[in-house]
């Protein structure tokens, strides 16, 4: 497929005849079908069954769920415009609770609505349309900008394993952790992927196989379950993935499995980076402990796709993230730079000097 200002050739999100369309990651790879939304409901119920997933791409569909509520409303009176538009953000908050930049998007929109109170409805959604055009621009140049810091850490010739899917398909486009990889490749180095399938949505079997293919990318698919065999036999020589959510203290929540992949990686000496955008670190939250932790329905464990190879009846759990202490993190990999073992003190640092900088726009 070929690269596209998005940075790959799949376009996760689009906006198309004044509607936002999402490619249906469930039905990947199997079916490329792209859904469209209308309203703040719809994108918010996108979200929660996973036609869209992974936190960037995740804070662009919510504001576009915004900017959408804002659109539908803004020809109505206004005391209705101002209590849907309350309705959007809540049912918009309510749709995934680990990825930060969801939270991160709807703030940044709702500071649009407030700068603008006095003025007109019509000129509130338009408004609000260009900043999520926005978000989703900055999104992809933030990727990039990850990318070529992150590809200096990888050698020529070394084999990347990667966790659930941290590519275009989980942002805007480029990717994170996938956006690192292709940086590295489009610098000439040879660099070949093992991609975990991560159980039980199947992120990397269906997505990053898929989307590294797509690219021409040499990627191998492993069980969840090889990873500790491979580093031991020396078939692996660097881990990076995304996150969803990073903890003052520089503590990683990602997908369930990431923390299980830093263990092994520190066994074996292996460097374990995370990449993600200045969006996915949460402040607010002192360390992983305070991270809330989707718990989905067990029916992703008892089967996939209507078979079901569990027993009727059985107990499951299902925490659809984990949570990596800051110590199994040899960097931290953003779109302003490297942070080699991160803690609260640099995790300050980088936050105090992103403010600083944005405010000099
Ligand atoms: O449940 P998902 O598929 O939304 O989880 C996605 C991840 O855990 C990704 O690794 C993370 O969001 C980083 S995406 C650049």
């Amino acid at each position: 497929m070929a690269a596209t200002a998005h940075g790959s050739g799949v376009e996760t999100l689009r906006w198309r005849d004044a509607r936002l369309e999402m490619i249906d990651q469930r039905v990947l790879p199997a079916e490329i079908v792209y859904r469209d939304y209308d309203s703040a409901a719809g994108v918010a119920e996108g979200i929660r069954s996973m036609v869209v997933r992974g936190a960037p791409a995740i804070g662009c569909a919510a504001a576009y769920g915004v900017a959408l509520e804002a659109l539908r409303l803004a020809g109505g009176p206004r005391a209705q415009f101002d209590s849907g538009m309350e309705a959007a953000f809540r049912v918009l908050a309510r749709s995934r609770p680990t990825a930060v930049n969801l939270f991160w998007a709807l703030e940044r929109m709702r500071s649009v609505v407030q700068s603008m109170s006095a003025a007109p409805a019509p000129g509130i959604a338009a408004r609000l349309l260009a900043e999520a055009h926005e978000t989703l621009a900055e999104d992809i140049r933030n990727n990039r900008a990850m990318g070529a810091h992150g590809a200096a850490l990888i050698k020529d010739g070394t084999t990347v394993l990667t966790h659930c899917n941290a590519g275009a398909l989980a942002t805007a486009g480029y990717g994170t952790a996938l956006g690192v990889i292709r940086s590295a490749v489009e610098s000439g180095k040879r660099i070949s992927v093992i991609a975990d399938e991560t159980r039980p949505f199947l992120q990397g079997a269906r997505l990053t196989a898929w989307e590294l293919a797509q690219d021409g990318i040499p990627v191998t698919l492993i069980t969840d379950n090889m990873a500790g065999h491979l580093m031991k036999q020396g078939e692996i020589q660097a881990v990076v993935v995304g996150a969803d959510r990073v903890a003052a203290n520089a503590d990683v929540a990602n997908k369930i499995g990431t923390y299980m992949v830093a263990v092994l990686a520190r066994r074996h000496d292996i460097p374990f980076y995370v990449a993600c955008p200045i969006s996915t670190i949460d402040a607010n939250v002192p360390n992983g402990d305070a991270i809330p932790i989707e718990e989905r329905d067990g029916a992703e464990v008892t089967g996939y796709q209507g078979v079901r190879w569990a027993p009727e009846g059985i107990k499951v759990r299902n925490p659809a993230f984990d949570v990596t202490p800051a110590e199994l993190v040899s960097a931290l990999i953003t779109e302003r730079g490297v942070i080699a073992a991160p803690d609260r003190a640099k995790i300050a640092a980088l936050l105090k000097s992103a403010a600083t900088r944005a405010n000099w726009k």
